[in-house]
């Protein structure tokens, strides 16, 4: 650390002047032509100034003039930076040959923009491309959702990550890992180094903001891979992480070689200090001594700037300063919203209303995307970073559901998959929670399917947002620590993004009800038509119960049509119902939705219809897992012919199958009528005639504990 000290004040200032004035000319420099494919050689870049035309950039990335420092990304969310040298290296002798020895070593730092938080993370690359065509955020800006595992990326990477990606199975929030053509890696350890030949390790935390030495080294003799950290120059004879790989099948025969970094929601800035790497050679890398390399910008920056620009500015500045502060506090009291004790719990997601209200305009109607069950939704534009967002309003008139729902934020907003709609963040104000999610371009699926939608889906579109859709519910039900179950699945709430691809939005949304404001009831919450027979009796939402509501989706998207169907003939009122009816006389193609005009796969709709009725059994362990109907849909396993009604249960025991179908619509009609709003007002009138007296009394004591 005490290399890191910058001179005092005044003098650093004089250099920092010098440094402004030389600018002009650096302007001038020729770009030159990239050298030829380098076959074994080597690297050293002790700070990267004068080097701008050895490096190729790309993304944010960029070489800091005045010291030749690499800056990757700043603190700007989602933000992707590539840095390659800029031709390739040759990394085999031939193009069927073995992959050939190299060694690198370089000097990292990562500086969060919240102490403990860090956002992504930076990796180390070999990549066929200096600048790939990849996603920021938990990618790392290395791979994309569609090419992840594939054996035609031909990369090789070391991770250095902040971030714990649950879907990629990280560790934790702070480690060290290999990374062969996916991002879910071979090998990775907590970061730390071997302090001494017999002691044993100590922890390294790569979002210090300090200088972090890292060394990879891979030798084709033993095909191992060596990965070793350290505070300091000096290099631990021990590595983290040692891992056994024949990169010949892997790499290229040319390959850049250097740096790629990503920020998420949340971010880092990654700076890369000093670089040196060779092959070939067999002997390591040069060796990079700190005292050598750039500084990293620190908070007496801006004391170094204020005092170049004078101490007159600097009183000008206090003044300028103390007028707004003034202006700051009288507005912040003016719009005060105390935040109290809990809160203070939930970490940094936290979104000031100022902020919200400036990017939605207000909350004007006319950026108004549409008033669904919970609350009114609308776009915005973040202006720090110009990411769409769309934010959902909601009022809670329970300050106790309330409170534990913001509580469970924290859970839900760690919950990441590319079939689930990111919540960014949230702001509470008074009794309205906003929750701020990641945009969704081409808006909800039901508009596509019912009412004569303007455009529709073909059969492969429709085919992939329900695998989409199965991946990501699968991923609530078993990728996470804990169990998380949606409760309210449906195609209203699968939205579609830029791609077609189905995500699944609103999870977990329904748990503020059931924290409801009345305790004498457990509120049966969801849509009429997705809920399993069995909530009207236990009132408990599980897995199962998710199942029931999928394999209503599933009809609805094979059929173009809700589930209850008031507008439909009397047969026909009932999708699942009618599936069944058609599926038994073995007509069941004639349910499929017109609007494909006949051109489908027949044996995958004949496969989704099956699965369907599967799932909407009426007996919650007839239903599959969600696990299984992933394997159904891959095609694994082939779904068995059912040969009961989906309500046959009810029927064995004598109650009337229909009618206890029936009845659980009803009850939950009930509930909803309490809390109004929060289906769609079809499926509302729906029940109206649905419920018969005869049903009602059933409700009472079906929701009561
Ligand atoms: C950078 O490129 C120039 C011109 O191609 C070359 O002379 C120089 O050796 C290169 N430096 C490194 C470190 O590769
Ligand atoms: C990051 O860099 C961009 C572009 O240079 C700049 O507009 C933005 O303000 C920076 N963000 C932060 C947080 O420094
Ligand atoms: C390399 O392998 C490919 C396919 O395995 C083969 O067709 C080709 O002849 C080989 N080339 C050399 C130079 O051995
Ligand atoms: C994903 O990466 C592959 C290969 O790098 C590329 O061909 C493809 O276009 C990328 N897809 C997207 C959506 O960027
Ligand atoms: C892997 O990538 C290649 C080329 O980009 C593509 O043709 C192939 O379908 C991909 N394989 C998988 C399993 O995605
Ligand atoms: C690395 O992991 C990927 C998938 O994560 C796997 O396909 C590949 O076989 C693994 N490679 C090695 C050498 O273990
Ligand atoms: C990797 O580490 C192991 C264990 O310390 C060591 O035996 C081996 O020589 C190292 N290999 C390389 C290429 O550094």
């Amino acid at each position: 650390m005490a290399a890191l000290t910058l001179p005092r004040p005044p003098f650093s200032a004089f250099i920092l002047l010098l440094f402004l004035l030389r600018l002009p000319y650096s302007h001038q420099q020729q770009p030159q032509t990239p050298p030829a494919p380098s076959a074994g050689g080597e690297l050293y870049f002790p700070g990267f100034k004068n080097s701008a035309s050895n490096i190729s950039l790309a993304g944010f990335a960029q070489i800091q003039r005045s010291n030749g420092l690499l800056q990757l990304t700043n603190h700007t969310s989602r933000l992707l930076g590539h840095a390659f040298y800029s031709s390739p290296f040759r990394l085999k002798a031939s193009p069927n040959g073995s992959a050939l020895s190299f060694s690198t070593s370089f000097v990292f730092s990562i500086v969060p923009e919240y102490p403990k938080l860090g956002g992504h993370g930076l990796a180390f690359a070999l990549s066929p491309s200096p600048h790939p065509a990849a996603l920021p955020s938990q990618y790392l800006g290395l791979l994309n959702s569609s090419d992840m595992g594939n054996f035609s990326n031909h990369l090789f990477a070391v991770e250095f990550d902040t971030v714990q990606d649950f879907e990629f199975g990280d560790i934790n929030d702070n480690h060290v890992g290999i990374d062969i053509n996916s991002l879910v890696s071979n090998d990775s350890a907590s970061a730390a180094y071997y302090a001494g030949d017999s002691s044993g390790k100590v922890d390294l935390n790569l979002k210090s903001g300090k200088p972090v030495f890292a060394w990879v080294d891979y030798d084709s003799g033993s095909t191992t891979v060596n990965v070793t950290v350290s505070p300091s120059s000096s290099k631990p004879t021990k590595p983290i992480l040692s891992f056994k790989v024949d990169l010949s099948p892997i790499l290229n025969e040319h390959m850049y070689v250097g740096f790629s970094a990503s920020t998420g929601l949340l971010a880092s800035s990654h700076y890369v200090l000093g670089w040196s790497f060779s092959i070939g050679g067999g002997g390591d890398s040069r060796a990079l001594e700190l005292s050598s390399l750039p500084q990293l910008p620190g908070p007496k920056k801006d004391h170094r700037v204020a005092l170049a620009i004078g101490v007159s500015f600097s009183v000008v500045l206090v003044l300028v300063l103390a007028i707004g502060a003034v202006f700051y506090i009288v507005r912040k009291i003016r719009n005060a919203d105390p935040i109290e004790d809990w809160e203070l719990d939930i970490g940094p997601h936290r979104f000031s209303y100022q902020e919200l209200k400036r990017a939605t305009d207000g909350f004007k109607g006319n950026q108004l995307l549409g008033a669904g069950g919970f609350g009114q939704v609308y776009r915005g534009i973040l202006r720090n970073s110009k990411t769409q967002i769309a934010v959902k309003r909601i009022s809670h008139e329970s300050k106790q559901g309330l409170r534990e729902f913001v509580s469970e934020i924290s859970t839900i907003g760690r919950l990441r998959h590319r079939n689930l709609v990111q919540l960014l963040g949230w702001c509470r104000r008074r009794s309205d929670l906003l929750l701020v999610y990641e945009f969704m371009p081409n808006g909800s699926l039901d508009k596509f399917l019912f009412d004569g939608p303007e455009t529709t889906l073909d059969w492969d579109q429709r085919f992939n947002i329900i695998k989409g859709v199965a991946s990501g519910l699968l991923y609530l039900h078993e990728g996470y620590e804990q169990v998380v179950i949606h409760r309210d699945v449906k195609a209203s709430n699968v939205l579609l993004d830029g791609e077609l691809n189905g995500r699944l939005g609103d999870f977990g949304l329904a748990r503020l009800y059931d924290h409801g404001s009345n305790p004498s009831t457990t509120r049966v919450v969801g849509t009429l038509g997705y809920l399993a027979p069995e909530l009207s009796r236990t009132g408990k939402s599980d897995a199962f119960s998710d199942v029931y509501a999928f394999g209503a989706f599933l009809l609805e998207v094979v059929c173009g049509r809700r589930p209850i169907e008031p507008k439909a003939p009397a047969e026909e009122l009932v999708l699942v119902d009618w599936v069944w009816e058609r599926y038994r006389e073995g007509r069941v193609l004639d349910v499929v939705d017109s609007k494909l005009n006949g051109e489908f796969n027949e044996s995958e709709v004949l496969m989704i219809l099956k699965l369907g009725l599967m799932c909407s059994n009426s007996k919650p362990d007839q239903r599959p897992s969600m696990r299984q109907v992933m394997r159904y849909l891959d095609g694994e396993v082939e779904v068995p012919e059912s040969s009961r009604a989906p309500g046959a249960l009810e029927v064995e025991r004598g109650q009337g199958g229909f009618e206890d179908f029936l009845d659980s619509f009803a009850s939950s009609s009930f509930d909803n009528m309490s809390s109004s709003s929060f289906t769609g007002r079809r499926d509302f009138d729906t029940t109206l005639s649905l419920s018969t007296p005869r049903s009602l009394p059933n409700v009472s004591t079906g929701y009561t504990r």
